[in-house]
């Protein structure tokens, strides 16, 4: 009887890993040590693959991902599935899939992909498709394709979904939107609005990948070179200041007056885009806005200028009106497209207006990735081991995860805290005690 039970699971387990979508199976080793290479820098993530690995409180739960293919992702997945988790992935953005991670999942992690580099909208959505076929209970979100698909065309999965986790501040608007309206027909925790998630990946991570993107695609020096800003969030505020650090003027864009004010104490010159334009070597998005950079902007641009997006979507940049405006358009290096216009200047955009940091770099560094990923896995967990269901709603990630990573983290860099004394907590807590 055991054999038989053996075998049937051995031929689940072939049937299962004979599905999947990736680019060429050969890459696997290369991947695999990218994978081990990034592992080293996330020690919060090792530390919960221990301890869930031997807890297991993800047995047997189907999870679908549709998450950046990279050699992180590969390691978050690596967690969920050592904690018990059926996990399989797709990828959240059709340019940034690193091909050899892919192969690396399937082969050495035998967990299932659909993602291939460079995929068409139609083969994007297919493979979202794909993923959702797993009939997951848990999703994992990057830009909220997944809730938005099961909502929209597959509805027979809402029954069964505990719930799902979204990691970017885009995919989160997208989910407050349906939430505001009704709409939201299962709870998603919001692991973007944990503060070890955005104030150190927003930040520093697409802060220092950005301009690893632009550099990697242009091999543009960047002294002296006016570049601006659109958009001072978490996001912008990082990409600002490493712009600032190889010595650019930084311009700083916002339609918020608070942002901008503190872009001008932060010392960046705050302008209107119209004019900062006429004066721009580089323009880089990261608003989760569309048409910011529209064509009256393109109409005073100078020659030369360089375009990049760091926002979720690739509609920050007016793409069709730029293409209008041009009279030519050719590749002249690997992710820049050089559009000429009918008065003879060229602009130039990076990695078709998509993420730049993903598709002309690798995305953020393991380091933070670490600390946004542990949320991902303790939001999962959370989710799946919750005796009640939660409301449906768009859930803050409990401050109690937020500071264990953050506590993890410290851990790991050897990094001591005081602590309250019991005057001090007593002092905090009163209100008696003046001048
Ligand atoms: N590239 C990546 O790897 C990566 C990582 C994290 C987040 N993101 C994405 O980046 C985008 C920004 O994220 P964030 O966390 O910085 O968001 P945020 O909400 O903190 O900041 C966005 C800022 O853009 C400003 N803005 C909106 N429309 C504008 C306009 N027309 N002109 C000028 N400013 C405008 C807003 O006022 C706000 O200050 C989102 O799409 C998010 O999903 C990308």
């Amino acid at each position: 009887m055991f054999w038989i039970i053996a075998a049937a699971k051995h031929l689940c387990e072939i049937t299962r890993m004979n599905k999947f979508d990736i680019a060429d199976a050969s890459l696997a080793d290369a991947g695999q040590r990218r994978i081990e290479w990034a592992l080293q820098e996330m020690p919060v993530l090792r530390g919960l693959e221990e301890r869930f690995g031997r807890e297991r409180p993800l047995q047997g739960l189907r999870l679908s991902g549709c998450l950046h293919i990279t050699t992180e992702t590969a390691n978050l997945a690596r967690t969920l599935k050592a904690a018990g988790a059926d996990i399989v992935l797709c990828a959240s953005n059709p340019l940034s899939t690193q091909d050899d991670v892919a192969a690396a999942l399937v082969k050495y992690e035998r967990i299932p992909v659909y993602a291939i580099r460079g995929e068409t909208t139609e083969v994007y959505y297919r493979h979202i498709n794909a993923v959702l076929d797993h009939q997951p209970v848990i999703t994992m979100d990057d830009g909220a394709d997944l809730v938005s698909e099961i909502h929209k065309s597959r509805t027979g999965l809402l029954d069964g979904m505990l719930g799902g986790t979204e990691e970017t501040t885009t995919g989160v608007i997208r989910l407050r939107a349906m939430a505001a309206a009704g709409a939201l027909l299962f709870p998603v925790i919001a692991v973007n609005d944990a503060m070890t998630k955005h104030l150190f990946d927003n930040r520093y991570g697409t802060g220092q990948s950005t301009l690893d993107g632009i550099i990697r695609a242009t091999n543009v020096l960047l002294a002296g070179k006016t570049f601006t800003v659109v958009g001072y969030g978490w996001c912008g505020r990082g990409i600002a200041m490493r712009a600032r650090g190889h010595g650019a003027h930084v311009v700083v864009t916002e339609v918020d007056p608070l942002r901008a004010l503190e872009a001008v104490m932060d010392g960046f010159r705050v302008m209107q885009l119209l004019e900062a334009a006429a004066e721009s070597d580089f323009i880089v998005t990261a608003t989760g806005d569309k048409h910011v950079v529209d064509r009256a902007h393109m109409e005073v641009m100078k020659d030369g200028c360089v375009l990049a997006n760091s926002g979720h979507f690739n509609v920050e940049i007016n793409i069709p009106d730029l293409e209008a405006l041009a009279t030519d358009r050719h590749r002249p290096r690997a992710h820049v497209d050089t559009y000429r216009l009918a008065d003879g200047r060229r602009i130039h955009l990076l990695a078709e207006g998509r993420l730049v940091n993903l598709a002309a770099a690798e995305g953020h560094p393991s380091t933070v990735m670490d600390m946004s990923f542990a949320n991902q896995v303790l939001a999962v967990v959370y989710l799946a081991t919750r005796k009640r269901r939660l409301d449906n709603a768009v859930h803050p990630v409990p401050s109690d995860i937020d500071s264990e990573v953050a506590r993890l983290k410290l851990a790991a860099m050897q990094i001591g805290i005081d602590e309250l004394t019991a005057e001090q907590v007593s002092y905090l807590s009163s209100w008696e005690e003046g001048t």
